[in-house]
């Protein structure tokens, strides 16, 4: 894949509507910041270190500063950092631009052409950090990947440099000191953040929140949320949830959360208390007493050469597509326990060996997981249940209709989402599934996807139908 500049280093400005939201939410507003170390470690052309200027111009000529004294406190109070060169020019002439409109023309700005991940001398220094760090996939960092790994929060699994960044940020704090950043919301449930996580909670570092959920300020990049932290206090404090109206360009307070509110099963879940409090008892679901598994269907890493019009009769099973319930024929080079046939007893019908040979090549490029030999699917996962009773189930929806449930005997395969293994009735299933309150929950998870949907896992939707048939058997 060809990484755009913004791409690979992580460059997606903030409209000026969320900074204002942001610096109003940390309280980087009125004659309280005068005085006060602000900086963004990771400015870009200078989004938020304008607005800064100009609450700071705004307050020190409220209380009567003169120009000399407004052009200093400019070059000691307002700190930046950025790695590019041109950006940092562009925020240069950003900041000079608005400090002319009151009049002063300070000379030595602090706007520094640096790699915030390298010590600089802001460790424990300031008052607030705010801004929009860079969201970049480890794996796409060239430079940088050794000096990620190094930092506390970034240590294991798929990790993000934003993740990097809540690090630095809230080491350049002093005590007191309020962060506010604009970053992914998968914050809240990726495991690549379940120390930074836990961390933010042993702290106590949350102060608001405020959950962009389906809108998408810089375009079709991540999911973002709001955060405002506040270091150093350690006092067990209610954080404020707010949600935000793309029509109106703001944020508005839903609810006050406790950290055993939100923190759920390790993962943040923002919303009404009441809500939150039905979330935590369906993560609470005894799993292993429910009449049901739920899995993920069968990834044979090309569907393009396994599912379809095939052209021969022998080793062939029926599948289903779970996101959308049609059925097709699918190559099934298993037996009814799910062991792979040895090659040769495939090759016994003609036209089977000469599609195969036909697909090699290709299927020799999939990267396996689990399976060993050329001619399997990529992944074992479903294998063993295709000759078991189930139901397929799509895990992408948007509202309660778009659920599709489907019958599959035994014999028939699913794949492209998930299945439940039950010998349960299907109208019990439907019953369940197909409401208001399943949807609820699963808006709730927060796995947002593109056009107003919503994804689960099969772990999700497992502990939804556990609790679920618990209540109706009267065991909750
Ligand atoms: C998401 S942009 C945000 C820019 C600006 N804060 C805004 O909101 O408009 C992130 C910026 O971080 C910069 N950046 C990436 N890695 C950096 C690093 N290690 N140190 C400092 N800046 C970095 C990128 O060049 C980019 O300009």
């Amino acid at each position: 894949m060809i990484l755009t500049e913004e791409k690979a280093k992580g460059r997606f400005y903030t409209p000026p509507n969320i900074v204002a939201m942001i610096l109003d939410l940390a309280g980087y507003t009125g004659e309280g910041i005068l005085g006060r170390h602000a900086i963004d470690n990771s400015c870009g052309d200078g989004a938020f270190l304008a607005e800064i200027v100009d609450r700071y111009c705004r307050a020190a000529r409220s209380v009567g500063y003169t120009s000399e004294r407004l052009a200093l406190e400019l070059g000691t109070f307002v700190h930046g950092i950025e790695i590019d060169a041109a950006e940092r020019e562009k925020a240069l002439l950003r900041v000079a631009e608005t400090a002319r409109r009151f009049g002063v023309e300070p000379t030595g700005w602090d706007i520094r052409r640096a790699d915030a991940l390298t010590p600089n001398g802001f460790e424990g220094r300031m008052d607030f950090v705010l801004g929009n760090p860079p969201y970049v996939r480890v794996h796409n960092l060239s430079d940088s990947y050794d000096a990620v790994r190094r930092f506390r929060f970034t240590r294991s699994g798929m990790t993000d440099l934003f993740l990097v960044f809540y690090e630095i940020g809230l080491g350049m704090l002093r005590p007191g000191g309020t962060l506010g950043y604009i970053a992914p919301s998968s914050l809240f449930n990726s495991r690549a953040a379940a120390d930074l996580r836990r961390y933010f909670i042993e702290k106590n570092l949350i102060r608001k929140v405020v959950d962009l959920k389906h809108y998408r300020p810089f375009g079709a990049s991540a999911y973002t949320a709001v955060m405002i932290l506040r270091s150093g206090t350690g006092e067990p404090t209610e954080a404020a949830y707010y949600e935000y109206d793309p029509a109106g360009g703001e944020a508005f307070h839903v609810s006050d959360l406790a950290p055993s509110d939100f923190c759920i099963g390790g993962n943040f879940r923002f919303g009404p208390k009441p809500a939150l409090a039905r979330l935590a008892k369906i993560a609470r679901a005894d799993l292993k007493s429910a009449p049901l598994d739920v899995k993920n269907g069968l990834a044979t890493l090309c569907d393009a050469f396994f599912i379809g019009e095939l052209p021969f009769e022998s080793h062939v099973i029926p599948v289903v597509k779970a996101s959308t319930g049609r059925r097709a024929r699918c190559l099934f080079p298993y037996d009814e326990n799910g062991h792979p046939l040895p090659y040769a007893e495939l090759a016994c019908d003609g036209a089977l060996d000469a599609y195969y040979r036909a697909g090699e090549p290709r299927l020799k490029k999939r990267a396996l997981v689990g399976a060993s030999r050329w001619y399997e699917f990529g992944r074992t996962q479903g294998i063993a249940d295709v000759y078991k009773k189930k139901y397929s189930v799509c895990s992408i929806i948007r509202e309660p209709n778009d659920l599709k449930l489907t019958f599959c005997d035994r014999g028939t395969g699913v794949y492209g989402g998930l299945y439940i293994l039950t010998d349960l009735d299907g109208a019990i299933l439907k019953d369940l599934l197909y409401t208001d309150d399943f949807m609820d929950y699963v808006a709730l998870l927060g796995k947002y996807k593109s056009g107003g949907y919503y994804t689960f896992s099969s772990k999700d939707l497992k502990r939804y139908l556990a609790s679920r048939l618990a209540e109706r058997e009267g065991r909750r």
